[in-house]
């Protein structure tokens, strides 16, 4: 086997990368090997400190975060290599938990005298399909469709720190809309996967639920007027207890109209990136509702319309995790982009595309 010197690889991770992971409602840190190996890798959803209040209460994140993060990250480094490099998600996010997770890192990297990288949680999404597990990765630029709890975004992504926004919601994000429509449906929290389960069952056509933002230019996303389309149609029930034969026909319409109007905007972003490009390259789907059945054999229906290819990486990488966090850190560091200041403060507004 050949030897690979430095020098062939002058901008290889110095060693291996520790990721931590705070934004939200999982507190995750994980070691990648220089080649993106995952060599550990811990994860604790607060899922059962939030369901009593059916969302994530930002000052419960914070302290649980803060409760679990440093057993978490001695579990990980147990008899494992140091860390070269600590990153750490600094926005955008729940501000506490993102004081937590950049605190932690800066620490660490002070008292090992190590570099620190301040990460972007949106580009972590977006570069974790060219994680090394997952196959041959798509080349650059690929489109990238963000659907969770907290975001919704379609960009181009060019490489490390070059992300184009070509658009994003003016409203909720589509999973924070599952989980509106759940509550009025009386299910339970987080209300997507109760949605597609009820959903199978349902009539998608029935109540001729509004498909939003179908053939309007651009690519932006809009899911208000959807979930206020249920809301109406719930509130017509006395006490809001609707029969089970009519939650299901509004969760499969309600699942159908988002599924549509997410490819419906995928469409019109692969249309332009062919018109910029001159070729079909790959969607990437990430995010907590990219889990959806339905809603992936639309992006499935319209990139095979386009001669796109959709990769979407497993759910457990496609939501929040400290993987994908190491390995934008990894992808940083080969694209010769510097690490961080010790300044480098939370933001818990970050776009995509702006520099830290
Ligand atoms: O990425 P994620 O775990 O956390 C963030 O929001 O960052 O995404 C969680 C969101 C929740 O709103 C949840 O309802 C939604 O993803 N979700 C789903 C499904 N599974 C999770 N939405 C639709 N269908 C699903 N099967
Ligand atoms: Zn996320």
């Amino acid at each position: 086997m050949a030897t690979v010197t430095g020098a062939e690889h002058p901008r290889e991770a110095p060693g291996p990368i520790l990721g931590i992971e705070t934004s939200c409602d999982e507190t995750a840190a994980a070691l990648l090997a220089p080649d993106g190996t995952v060599l550990a890798e811990a994860l604790f959803s607060q899922h059962e400190e939030h369901l009593p209040y059916a969302g994530v209460v930002p000052e419960i994140a914070a302290r649980a975060h803060l409760a679990r993060l440093p057993a978490m990250v001695a579990r990980v480094l147990e008899g494992q290599p140091a860390p070269a490099a600590v990153a750490a998600t600094v926005g955008p996010g729940l501000i506490g938990g993102l004081v937590v997770g950049a605190g932690y890192a800066k620490g660490f990297a002070l008292a090992r005298g190590i570099p620190f990288l301040a990460i972007n949680h949106l580009e972590a999404h977006a570069l974790s399909p060219r994680l090394p597990m997952l196959g041959a990765p798509p080349d650059f630029p690929y489109l990238t469709l963000l659907v969770s709890g907290g975001h919704c975004l379609l960009a181009e992504t060019g490489g490390p720190g070059d992300h184009a926004l070509l658009g994003t919601t003016l409203d909720d994000a589509p999973g924070e809309a599952f989980d509106k429509v759940a509550k009025m449906l009386g299910l339970g929290w987080p209300g997507g996967p109760a949605i597609e389960a009820l959903a199978k069952e349902g009539d998608a056509a029935r109540f001729g639920l509004p498909r939003p933002m179908l053939g309007k230019r651009g690519c932006d996303f809009s899911f208000s007027g959807l979930k206020t389309a249920v809301a109406v149609i719930a509130s017509g029930y006395p006490d809001g207890a609707l029969p089970r034969r009519d939650a299901a026909d509004l969760a499969a319409g309600f699942q159908a109209s988002a599924a549509a109007s997410l490819a419906d905007r995928a469409g019109r972003a692969m249309a332009a990136f062919i018109e910029r490009h001159g070729h079909a390259a790959t969607l990437v789907v990430s995010g907590g509702v990219a889990a959806n059945g339905a809603i992936r054999a639309a992006l499935a229906a319209v990139c095979a319309r386009h001669g796109f290819a959709l990769a979407a990486p497993p759910i457990r990488l496609c939501t929040d995790n400290a993987v994908m966090v190491a390995w934008a850190a990894i992808e940083r560091l080969r694209a010769g982009l510097a690490a961080d200041g010790m300044d480098a403060a939370p933001r818990p507004r970050w776009p995509l595309g702006e520099a830290a």
